[in-house]
């Protein structure tokens, strides 16, 4: 068996202090439901400790009054080789946090920060396999965000689409395993019914060594994990994917994210990487 590897990692995240329930821009969010944003804090807190304690460091970012979805860093900005390209979010309520993290990456030493003048909402559609960026369509990242983070980052990118609502993210349908080195391929996970058929094509060719996820693990967000190249942090329903992990070498590091679900977000939504 492989032996895995992990990499030490840099996250932002965002304390859910004001986390709620009160719109609903995605089919998981039903502002009708109870929302425990005292419970959602507790399942944060043993997420950014389970990263400490896995040795990553873990910057945070304050939480800001009237934006319930902040606690989702990861969809805040995409940083490669210390370049930052910021966010536009699709909609109206999640506007105002864009802003917040352009200044937090300024306010860190970040002297590369651009921002879209296309909707895109960073690693909730892209992710980088450690060659090119994969990045996602369909429900909300502008197709033209793709050919403009090509330009910004100066790193290829491909363009997958995306046809369920339920995964309306690509962070919610795939996540890279371990990044491509000089000598080994990029290892991923995805659930292929969450992409169009062309789309499933592409990733079939790109890597027919993929993890597949099935329907059980993506329904618990399974498909939002976060690896450091060894370690998968998973919500624990992802039992089928955790097993199938395993096999290939892999340690499940299992959270509750109960209460984040809600929202339509899982672990790496809450973890923004900082590369450098
Ligand atoms: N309620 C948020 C939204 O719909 C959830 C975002 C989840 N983030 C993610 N990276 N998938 O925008």
């Amino acid at each position: 068996m492989t032996t895995r590897v992990p990499t030490t990692r840099r996250y932002l995240m965002c304390p859910p202090r004001f986390f709620a329930v009160d719109y609903a821009i995605n089919p998981w969010m039903d502002p009708t439901q109870p929302v425990s944003a005292e419970r959602a804090m507790t399942q944060w807190r043993e997420l950014r400790d389970t990263y400490r304690r896995l040795g990553h460091t873990v910057e945070e970012i304050e939480p800001q009054p009237g934006l319930p979805d902040m606690v989702f860093a990861a969809n805040s900005g995409t940083v490669i080789d210390g370049r930052v390209l910021g966010a536009r979010f699709r909609a109206p309520q999640r506007a105002a946090e864009a802003e917040h993290f352009r200044r937090w990456f300024t306010e860190h030493g970040y002297r590369e920060v651009v921002m879209p003048s296309y909707v895109n909402e960073a690693e909730g559609d892209f992710a980088w396999t450690g060659r090119m960026l994969l990045a996602g369509t369909g429900f909300r990242t502008d197709p033209a965000a793709h050919a403009e983070a090509q330009e910004v980052l100066g790193v290829p990118v491909l363009s997958l689409r995306l046809t369920d609502p339920r995964y309306y993210h690509l962070d919610t349908a795939l996540f890279v395993l371990s990044e491509a080195t000089d000598t080994t391929p990029a290892h991923i996970a995805y659930y292929p019914e969450a992409f169009s058929a062309g789309s499933r094509r592409v990733l079939a060719r790109l890597f027919p060594d993929a993890v597949l996820a099935t329907a059980a693990d993506a329904e618990c967000f399974g498909l939002n994990g976060v690896s450091d190249g060894r370690n998968v942090v998973l919500p624990l329903e992802a039992t089928d994917l955790a097993e199938r992990l395993v096999v290939r070498g892999y340690e499940p590091v299992l959270v509750d994210i109960s209460e984040l679900r809600k929202a339509g977000g899982g672990p790496k939504c809450c973890t923004l990487e900082i590369r450098k």
